[in-house]
Order: C-alpha cells, then sequence, then structure tokens
C-alpha cells in the first residue's frame, strides 16, 4: 500500500481506472487561464484525444502530472518559453509539449510506440487548424488563439524516439540535433524502478540538452523510480532541485486519478551550472512557488 492505496503491478497506480476508465477514443478540451463566464471559455484551450491502453500502453491516457506540468508551462509561457527550443520526452498525448508549441520556435513532441505517435500527430493536428469565413468578426482572444495554432503548425514535430536506442546510437532520433534543446519536457518518466529504463533516459536527456539548458519534470511521490533517478542522474554530473507543485497548478483534473502529492524537478548539469541562466531562471520560478507554499 501507498498512500493507502492498492498497488497494482510495480507502480502503484491503477492503469485501469487512470487510463481505461475515461473511455475510448474520448476527446477532452482543456482550459487554462481565466474562466471568462459571460463568452463561457478559458482564456486558453488545448484539445486532445486519448485512446485505450490496449492500444498503445500507458501512453494513451493523460496523466495528472502533464496537466501540471502543461500549467506551469503556460502560468511561465513569456519568460521561459518563448522562440526556445522544446522536446517532450514520453510524450503520451503530448499535452505540455503542444502547450510549448504555442511559443517555442521549434517544439519535438516523442514518445516510442507508433499507435502513441499517430496519435500525437492527430492531437498537434487538433490544436493547429481552424476555419475562417470570409469577412468575419472574431474577437481579440480568437485572433490570439489562431496565431497560437500558426504558431503550433511551424513548431511542432512528431518523432519516434526511444530511450533505450542511445545504447546503440549517439543520437537515437537524427532529426533532433545533439546538445541543441533549451528546455526538455516530462512527465511520468519515471514511473518504474527500472534502472535500465533510468540510464537510458539520463543518457537521452544529456545528448539533448544545449549547455544552457534544463530538465523540467512532473513527477508523483508514489513512483518507484523517483529516488533512483536522482541518485543516478546524480552521479551523472546532474544537479537538481524540486519544489511541491503549488495548490493553483492542483485540481479540476478530471482524469479519475486517486489525489497524489507531485513535485516539479529541475535539472541540469553540475558543470557550469553558475553560468546556466536558464537554470536560475527557473530556480528563481521554484523560489517564488516555495514561499507561496509557507
Ligand atoms: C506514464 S506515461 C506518461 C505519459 C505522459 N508524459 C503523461 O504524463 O501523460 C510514460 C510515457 O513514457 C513513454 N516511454 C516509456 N518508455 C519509453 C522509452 N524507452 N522510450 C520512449 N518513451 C518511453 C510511454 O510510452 C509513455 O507515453
Amino acid at each position: 500500500m501507498l498512500n493507502n492505496r492498492d498497488r497494482i503491478g510495480e507502480t502503484g497506480i491503477n492503469w485501469q481506472t487512470a487510463a481505461l476508465g475515461i473511455g475510448k477514443n474520448r476527446r477532452k478540451t482543456i482550459g487554462f487561464g481565466l474562466y471568462d463566464k459571460k463568452a463561457r471559455e478559458y482564456q486558453d484551450e488545448l484539445y486532445i484525444r486519448e485512446l485505450s491502453i490496449i492500444d498503445g500502453g500507458i501512453g494513451c491516457a493523460l496523466w495528472d502530472a502533464a496537466i501540471i506540468l502543461t500549467r506551469f508551462v503556460f502560468e511561465n509561457r513569456n519568460e521561459l518559453f518563448k522562440d526556445i527550443s522544446v522536446l517532450e520526452l514520453g510524450a503520451g498525448v503530448g499535452l505540455p509539449g503542444i502547450m510549448a508549441a504555442r511559443f517555442a520556435q521549434k517544439c519535438y513532441l516523442t514518445d516510442y510506440i507508433d499507435t502513441v505517435n499517430e496519435n500525437l500527430e492527430y492531437n498537434v493536428s487538433l490544436n493547429c487548424n481552424y476555419d475562417t469565413e470570409e469577412g468575419e468578426d472574431i474577437s481579440e482572444n480568437e485572433k490570439l488563439r489562431r496565431s497560437y495554432k500558426d504558431r503550433t503548425k511551424q513548431s511542432a514535430q512528431v518523432l519516434l524516439l526511444n530511450w533505450d536506442d542511445i545504447k546503440t546510437s549517439e543520437n537515437p532520433q537524427p532529426d533532433i540535433p545533439l546538445k541543441s534543446i533549451d528546455i526538455i519536457l516530462g512527465s511520468e518518466l519515471t514511473y518504474t524502478g527500472n534502472e535500465n529504463t533510468i540510464n537510458c533516459l539520463i543518457e537521452v536527456i544529456l545528448a539533448y540538452l544545449s549547455t544552457n539548458g534544463v530538465f523540467i519534470e512532473t513527477l508523483s511521490d508514489d513512483r518507484d523510480g523517483v529516488p533512483q533517478f536522482l541518485e543516478d542522474s546524480k552521479q551523472r554530473g546532474v544537479t537538481y532541485r524540486a519544489v511541491r507543485v503549488p495548490d493553483h497548478f492542483m485540481g479540476n483534473f478530471n482524469t479519475k486519478q486517486r489525489p497524489e502529492t507531485y513535485k516539479l524537478y529541475l535539472f541540469a548539469r553540475t558543470q557550469g551550472i553558475e553560468q546556466n541562466e536558464r537554470y536560475q531562471q527557473v530556480c528563481r520560478v521554484f523560489d517564488a512557488y516555495e514561499q507561496n507554499n509557507g
């Protein structure tokens, strides 16, 4: 038992409620920012489709951690994500990457199962396309949303990337240049304590992270792989910092996952960390969250 919850398999999560319980092939609208009661819409919205876990494993459903990370991206969109290069690892249905693609210059969304990647392509397209009518009168908010969609169309690229391939290739996904990424994103990537997967993941992060780059991940405290991932990262010359997810990112997940405690993690190469402006910048964001957490 973990936090009074029954364990299923190695991970302590009930996969069926997390992934299957929300229904097969269901499309969801997820709102961000303020809700305008009159217009009955959020400041920003993203759309995703979930598949059945049978079709492509655990990447077929949206995890609460991904919603938290997407809220983080939205809140820090102007300060951290404008015109940068982003890579989402183990993207699943791709929510954080799709949000980042609205602001980034380039955003790679990656996973390693064909079905998951086909769904990722579909989810990107859901957030790119819109109808136009001649002479239409559109609100300022709608204009902004369309500009986000146009940017997503330009910046988002879905690619297969299997972390295990780092064992046999220096660059397991040649379409992504080595050491080119400013911010790598991930949610619930180390959900099991499989040491081989954890080691490969760390090598992949180090392969793609630019010298001034950071890796930001959301993880539940209940995942078995977290202590191992943190320890192995340190051994590989990576420094990390963690902060409890602030309350305003929690709640209204609508995923049927049980309530859990989450942290935001920030990683960067220890060497040169003093000169890593981006690391310092995200640290200041974490400082503010820590103060609010009390
Ligand atoms: C727990 S799910 C989280 C999905 C998504 N990040 C979210 O939070 O909604 C873990 C993801 O990692 C991907 N994954 C697991 N092992 C992988 C590997 N060796 N290479 C690439 N992706 C992998 C899975 O396909 C899945 O999408």
